[in-house]
């Protein structure tokens, strides 16, 4: 993804380190990292125990109980899909299923060329104008697979 830097240890310690005196570090600091990097590298976990003084159980078991924190870098173009009540009552598990295997991924999934991620999301206050997602952040609204195609054909924000 645009706006990401390359992981590095020595920057993901700066990190935690100015986030470690907060009221339960553990979250904010796992979100600076995937919003400096892109995602939660497997090196973050001994850094993040080490200065909060948690098992690194602990906080492998953090990043894993919350979807949002990646254990691999994202596609350069990330779709999320609404997976919620109102966007199914539209037909969006269809046209999921279709999105899908027209990438060739699964839930979480990147295309092998690096370019989509595809990620679920439980509502995104579009429920009137499903199916819904969002793309590279923007909303989208009536969704369908041309309409996703010709999203991802535009110039990423
Ligand atoms: S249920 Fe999909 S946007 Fe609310």
């Amino acid at each position: 993804m645009p706006g990401h830097e390359p992981w590095d240890a020595a920057r993901a310690a700066g990190i935690i380190a100015e986030h470690a005196q907060l009221e339960g570090a553990t979250l904010p600091i796992l979100h600076a990292l995937q919003e400096r990097f892109g995602y939660v590298d497997q090196g973050a976990v001994a850094l993040i125990a080490d200065a909060l003084n948690l098992s690194k159980a602990e906080v492998h078991g953090c990043i894993t109980f919350y979807h949002d924190f990646r254990a691999e870098p994202a596609g350069r173009r990330v779709v999320k899909l609404c997976r919620a009540e109102a966007c199914q009552a539209v037909g969006a598990d269809a046209l999921h299923a279709e999105i899908l295997g027209r990438y060739g991924v699964g839930w979480h999934g990147t295309t092998a060329d690096g370019a989509v991620t595809i990620e679920p999301v439980f509502c995104l206050g579009l429920c009137a104008c499903g199916p819904a997602a969002l793309v590279d952040g923007a909303p989208v609204a009536r969704l369908d697979a041309e309409g996703l195609a010709a999203a991802l054909t535009e110039e990423a924000a």
